[in-house]
């Protein structure tokens, strides 16, 4: 454990809540909660008997049904012809079951850079090496740079898209060739989809699992924290190859039992939402993203920030030789404003900071990303 990074969050959270009035870039989340009928359902749960009793562990019949349908409908994934859903305690927790099922410790696992900090961190609780491969400047993957990445020890490469911290959406293309490139080499691909419905634009969001053969070897998590508000009552899923479902029941077994069943009987009533629920919120956040990337246009050359035409981050390169934690620090206390610095998401080289928009109002966020540049100006000059 002394080997993985701190929670970062919470880094920045005991920082913040030493400077009151901090407006908060910080943690991802979002800024509405779950459908009132998934409250409904919830409420109307705990008038029974089974909500607190054990049941299914790979989730209730009822909802891995309704999530096999949208599997089917949304994202081109079979369930059932050779692949299983789980649900889980949230996305985070599906990865941490993908990682225990397709490594031994000593094994490696294939990371782009920018990552996201809690993958570095399950892997490298689990006994296994992150080998992390830089993306390009628009921080799509490069596939011949992953290629080049793997030994005898690799047994999967991840991606995340839309990406945290990024905001990019991997190309149909580069997904695809990440996913070949597995199927030739025989390691899972791990993608991370929690951010599907978080796309901007004419921009859209590919499943590699509904590629041809590609479920075979794929693992695709998704999560209701975002798409629906539903961070707090912890649903994720993942769909994977029937061939590791023996190793997926021994974690969750040990980890969870089963997920929570009143939040998985509000996962069904905000299923049945479905995805027009966020339709509005993602609108409202494409704006809000306009601002933040012309509110940072404004410090070039001082600070870069490439497209991002998804998720609701963008990650600002800052042209410096200082430390990003101790500016970072410094943002907080003297501007009152709380960005992630890079180094958390692997980003070594080079003073990156993340800034994330989904948890405020568009007048908040112009309002911290006004300080945010004031406050960089001020501390680089
Ligand atoms: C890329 C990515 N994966 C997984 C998660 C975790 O989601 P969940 O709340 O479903 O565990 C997050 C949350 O921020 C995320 O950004």
């Amino acid at each position: 454990m002394d080997a993985v990074q701190a929670p970062i969050v919470q880094v920045i959270g005991d920082l913040i809540r030493q400077t009151p009035g901090t407006i908060s870039l910080g943690q991802g989340v979002v800024h509405y909660g779950p459908p009132p009928p998934a409250l409904e359902a919830i409420r109307g749960a705990l008038e029974d008997p089974a909500t607190h009793e054990y049941q299914d562990g790979s989730g209730l019949p009822a909802l891995v049904d309704r999530l096999a349908a949208k599997l089917r409908a949304e994202n081109a994934i079979e369930v059932g012809r050779g692949s299983s859903v789980m649900v889980t305690a949230g996305a985070n927790m599906a990865f941490m079951h993908a990682v225990f099922a397709v490594t031994e410790p000593g094994d490696e696992v294939i990371l782009n850079v920018p990552f996201y900090f809690n993958h570095e961190m399950a892997i490298q609780m689990a006994g296994c090496r992150v080998v992390g491969v830089a993306t390009d400047q628009r921080y799509q993957p490069r596939v011949d740079a992953l290629r080049a990445a793997i030994t005898d020890r690799t047994r999967a490469i991840v991606t995340v898209s839309p990406n945290n911290p990024s905001g990019a959406v991997f190309g149909a293309a580069a997904l695809r060739a990440v996913s070949e490139l597995c199927g030739e080499r025989g390691l899972f691909h791990i993608s991370d989809e929690v951010y599907e419905y978080f796309t901007f634009g004419s921009v859209r969001h590919v499943s590699p699992a509904a590629f041809s053969g590609a479920a075979d070897y794929t693992i695709s998590m998704f999560s209701l924290s975002k798409a629906y508000g539903f961070a707090g009552w912890r649903i994720g899923y993942l769909t994977y190859p029937d061939q590791l479902h023996a190793a997926m029941a021994k974690s969750q077994d040990t980890i969870l039992v089963c997920p929570t069943v009143a939040a998985q009987v509000g996962a069904i009533a905000a299923l049945d939402v479905g995805r027009s629920y966020c339709a509005p919120f993602v609108a409202e956040l494409a704006d809000v993203r306009d601002v933040v990337v012309s509110k940072l246009k404004a410090l070039a050359p001082l600070a870069t920030v490439p497209a991002a035409d998804g998720a609701f981050y963008v990650l600002l390169k800052v042209e410096t030789d200082r430390s990003p934690m101790r500016i970072a620090e410094q943002l907080i206390r003297e501007h009152a404003v709380a960005v992630i610095p890079g180094p958390a998401f692997g980003m070594l080289d080079g003073c990156y900071f993340r800034v994330a928009y989904g948890a405020l109002q568009k007048d908040t966020v112009a309002e911290g990303i006004g300080r945010l540049v004031t406050g960089l100006r001020a501390i680089l000059s």
